[in-house]
């Protein structure tokens, strides 16, 4: 999506108790990396629950470009043909991945060793987010890169043309830059040995080792994993079953956690351990959130949650727990806001290059919302006293979680919250107004 021409504001009001069943959409993650999969695959992969969003819609694009079909054949439901790994041809036009840096991050990955040129580039959000962080550790496998100054896009990536394997270790805590080096590694000849320090999502190797690559993965005295991947890997096409994203349903989680009588239902919820930070702390904090109907589909662990309305206390959250819930800290924010006492949310550097400075975004939203919040270095410390006065306007900076994140909370605070513009909601969960609406919250369009 390219800088909205428009600006949608939108203002959440104190609404009354939320009731029923929120079905959140597909899993951003896991999506993209089911078209990505699919498309270096032999045959044809069969994804349901994709999520269509704005970020997912343009990997399946990008992979598209590449020479892969990918085709809708109902709500969610896509098959995607594949060229086999290495069988990538050049695109033809510069590929646009909108605000999506986990769909531009991977798909650098996947073409680096493949002997063919791509320009990358996004909107004005994603232009402003580092790249060299994968584009660096590419170049240990052969490719080459422009790219403007600080590693920004748009980015010009030479795939290389006699790719070799490489024995890497990735010091940033992010399953973008692990993801891209092992998408890389498919084409390389040689086992890949990636380490990482810090225990990032694993979808990327749970869905490799589906698709029949072979990889290993070994968990380090250090805390974090190696993981070894086999180059010149022959994918099999597969089902791939997307489950709800533990990241969306965030928002109509925390909502039914402050709006006092509610009892809300969110079925079908991705649990995989690397991505549930946020519930746990939840539930530390006093939430009342049941796992119901706990199973296993699609190789992910995935269960119901049941969310009713509870007293929350503050609660030291420590830097270890940022890669399982790194999302979530702006809705969490807001939850530590409604809380009694203090919540400390350790070690949030990372932060500060999402979609958009989410550390400042956070401190802007909650201080216009009258909610004592400072920084302290990378820490965000959060003052609640139960309430939330409200009242303010919050500034989005193109970035669809600060949007929803302070949606949720006006839907508690004694006076209504606005967001100046909530188009890039479209980005993860185009149907979230809609979604909250049908639970009971309410929203008034500003004119
Ligand atoms: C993602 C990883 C995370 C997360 C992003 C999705 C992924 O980024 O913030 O929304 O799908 O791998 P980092 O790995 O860069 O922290």
């Amino acid at each position: 999506m390219s800088a909205p021409s428009e600006l949608r504001p939108l203002t959440a009001c104190r609404s009354s108790a939320l009731k029923g069943v929120a079905a959140v959409p597909g899993d951003k993650s896991i999506s993209h990396r089911a078209l990505i999969l699919g498309g270096l695959a032999v045959g044809e992969t069969e994804i349901s629950g994709l999520l269509e969003a704005e970020d997912v819609l343009n990997t399946a694009k990008a992979v598209a470009a590449f020479g892969s079909e990918a085709r809708r054949e109902g709500a969610g439901v896509w098959r995607v043909r594949g060229t086999g790994v290495g069988g990538w041809q050049e695109p033809a036009d510069v590929l646009d991945f909108g605000n999506s840096g986990t769909g531009s991050r991977l798909m650098m990955g996947a073409m680096a060793t493949t002997p063919i040129s791509a320009v990358f580039t996004g909107d004005a959000s994603l232009r402003k987010r580092p790249m060299g962080r994968v584009l660096q550790p590419l170049t240990l496998f052969g490719a080459e890169f422009e790219a403007r100054e600080g590693g920004l896009m748009p980015v010009r990536l030479n795939g290389a043309r006699w790719p070799l394997c490489i024995d890497h270790k990735v010091t940033v805590a992010s399953a973008q830059v692990k993801s891209a080096l092992l998408l890389a590694a498919l084409n390389a000849p040689g086992r890949t040995r990636i380490e990482q320090g810090a225990l990032t999502r694993d979808h990327t190797e749970k869905m490799l080792a589906g698709f029949g690559a072979e990889i290993a993965v070994e968990p380090l005295e250090s805390g974090g994993d190696a993981i070894t991947l086999m180059g010149q890997a022959e994918l099999k096409a597969c089902a791939v079953e997307v489950p709800r994203d533990p990241s969306s349903a965030a928002f109509p989680l925390v909502a039914a956690l402050i709006v006092p009588g509610s009892d809300v239902l969110i079925p079908g919820v991705l649990l995989n351990p690397r991505r549930t930070g946020l519930f746990g702390t939840l539930i530390e904090m006093g939430a009342d959130i049941v796992v119901e109907n706990r199973r296993t589909s699609g190789g992910e662990e995935v269960g119901d949650l049941r969310v009713r309305h509870s007293v929350l206390h503050g609660v030291e959250v420590p830097g270890i727990r940022a890669p399982s819930m790194i999302d979530e800290y702006p809705i969490l924010a807001v939850a530590a806001a409604f809380a009694d006492g203090r919540t400390a949310m350790r070690g949030l550097a990372e932060l500060k290059v999402k979609e958009s400075d989410r550390l400042a975004a956070i401190v802007a939203g909650l201080k216009a919302g009258g909610v004592a919040v400072e920084t302290r270095g990378d820490d965000l410390i959060v003052d609640g006293w139960g309430s939330v006065p409200g009242g303010g306007i919050v500034e989005t900076h193109m970035d669809h979680r600060i949007a929803m994140s302070f949606l949720v909370m006006g839907l508690a605070s004694q006076a209504p919250m606005s967001v100046e513009d909530v188009s890039m909601i479209a980005t993860s969960f185009p149907d979230f107004i809609e979604l909250m609406q049908s639970l009971g919250a309410e929203f008034e369009a500003v004119v």
